[in-house]
């Protein structure tokens, strides 16, 4: 079987985010002291996957670009594909079919930070799956605002609702998605919503009917959060800066998850910690290469 690939699905408008999206893509905005993406980013990184697509809009696509470059920086092979309009999440494996080429896939939306002792483990399993998919179930209190699992007497889920009035429970599905192979021939068949738009929970449902789909619950050690409004949008930004902070270690940090997963040498961390020599970055990254922390 061909390797898992990774996806990022970083386009949409971003207008809950207006004015401050205007000019600029939301997956690109600073959460604390780094671009949204890389946080999505780390966690594929984290579940080892190094061939990597991300969506953006087609004029986000330079920034983006500009922002990750090819990937090789960080032992990656990054692609881009770009999505002309935002019809819809589902709608990422249908422009990213040639790039998975068949493979299983792990998606994740660009806007979407997971923090959480254990991260690795969890996302080791559910990428060794090799049939069927793995979605996760994090308790939030708003769930009307998300994919919301409802679950039948036995604790299975047995459908998943987008953003229901009445929420079956208080777990949202988060937004990172590990399916199978077949995830592209599936998304073809599945038709727009009400609003418009290829629902990932219309191609979620297409696995739970073949009761090939486990759902998974990130318990409450782990950090979902939410980008999606300025207020959000902030706390997440002092979530990160307080654990910095307190333990001197980063969050999100591409480089050293690199390092750590082996795909970068210590001369190649330490050569990367040169271009941001003049900040607090850089010298972490030194601290890292030269067994210092
Ligand atoms: O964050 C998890 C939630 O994400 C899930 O619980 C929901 O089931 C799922 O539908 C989604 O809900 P959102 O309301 O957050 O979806 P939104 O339209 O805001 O899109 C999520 C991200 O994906 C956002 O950063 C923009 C990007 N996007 C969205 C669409 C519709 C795209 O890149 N292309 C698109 O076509």
């Amino acid at each position: 079987m061909t390797r898992r690939k990774g996806i990022i699905l970083a386009g949409g408008s971003g207008t809950r985010l207006y004015p401050i999206t205007q000019g600029v893509s939301k997956q690109l905005l600073p959460v604390y002291d780094k671009p949204m993406i890389y946080y999505p980013l780390t966690a594929l990184m984290l579940a080892g996957l190094r061939e990597i697509a991300v969506i953006t809009t087609p004029q986000d696509r330079d920034q983006f670009q500009r922002t990750l470059g090819d990937g090789s920086q960080w032992g990656l092979d990054l692609t881009y594909i770009e999505q002309p309009s935002p019809d819809g999440l589902a709608q990422a494996y249908l422009l990213a079919e040639d790039f998975l080429d068949g493979a299983a896939s792990a998606m994740v939306l660009g806007d979407n930070i997971f923090f959480g002792h254990g991260l690795p483990d969890l996302l080791a399993e559910a990428g060794a799956q090799d049939t069927g998919g793995t979605v996760f179930g994090y308790h939030v209190a708003d769930p009307e605002r998300y994919g919301v699992v409802d679950f039948d007497l036995a604790g299975n889920a047995r459908a998943i609702i987008e953003k229901p009035e009445v929420p079956p429970s208080s777990y949202a599905v988060t937004g990172l998605y590990f399916l199978d192979g077949t995830a592209p021939d599936r998304a073809r068949k599945v038709q727009p919503s009400p609003r418009g738009e290829l629902e990932i929970t219309s191609l979620l449902e297409s696995y739970l009917l073949d009761g090939t789909l486990t759902v998974k619950r990130m318990g409450r050690g782990y950090a979902w959060l939410d980008t999606g409004t300025h207020g959000s949008l902030l706390d997440a930004g002092n979530f990160v800066r307080t654990l910095t902070e307190r333990q001197g270690q980063q969050v999100g940090s591409p480089d050293e998850v690199a390092f750590q997963m082996g795909w970068l040498s210590a001369e190649q961390l330490t050569e990367r910690a040169r271009r941001f020599s003049k900040n607090s970055y850089g010298a972490y990254l030194l601290a890292l290469a030269e067994g210092r922390t």
